[in-house]
């Protein structure tokens, strides 16, 4: 049984990122999972400044805005699933600021210390996700995180579940 934490990127509720979302949760929960998902959209995450004072202080962050609620639940978890509509050819904005801000929980945590598992469910009106698995690879590979899979396209609810599923 693994903790596992869903970073939904979509701005909507009952969309089709959503549904993977459902899906996916579903199948994790059947085979004892326990799920959280944090909806991003309206939370007040800012984007990263760059100015290295987590790097220096332990991971501390210099802004003080809803990034605390993500690290906490990043903290509590094992498995970290990234949901975003495609926009422009990859994950949403409020997706992407988020992931920027995980570089204050890599300072705290370490290379060794932030080990986690990972996966991703996208959806988008067409069918080009090279960009977001360019951008999802380089980030998992730097951290070395282990990849439960990858489901891309609206109405693959079945793959969602199925990967959910498969996690233990
Ligand atoms: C600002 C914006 C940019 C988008 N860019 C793309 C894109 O580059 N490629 C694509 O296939 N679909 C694109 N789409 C369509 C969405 O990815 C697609 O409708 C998605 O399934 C919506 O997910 P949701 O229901 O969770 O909002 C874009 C939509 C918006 C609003």
């Amino acid at each position: 049984m693994k903790k596992i934490l869903i970073l939904n990127g979509s701005p909507r509720k009952n969309g089709k990122t959503a549904a993977l979302v459902k899906a996916f949760t579903e199948g994790a929960e059947s085979s004892g999972n326990e799920v959280k998902e944090l909806y991003l959209q309206g939370m007040k995450i800012g984007g990263c400044l760059a100015c290295e004072a987590c790097s220096k202080n332990g991971g501390q962050c210099v802004q003080k805005d809803d990034m605390s609620k993500v690290n906490e639940a990043v903290e509590w978890c094992d498995v970290i699933v990234f949901a975003s509509p495609m926009y422009w050819g990859t994950i949403t904005g409020q997706l992407k600021i988020t992931v920027d801000r995980l570089y204050a929980e890599f300072n705290k945590l370490g290379w060794g210390g932030f080990n986690r598992e990972t996966a991703l469910l996208m959806t988008a009106r067409g069918d080009f996700y090279q960009q977001a698995l360019d951008f999802y690879g380089i980030f998992i590979n730097m951290m070395n995180w282990k990849n439960w899979g990858t489901v891309l396209g609206s109405e693959k609810e079945d793959e969602a579940r199925k990967i959910g599923a498969s996690i233990n």
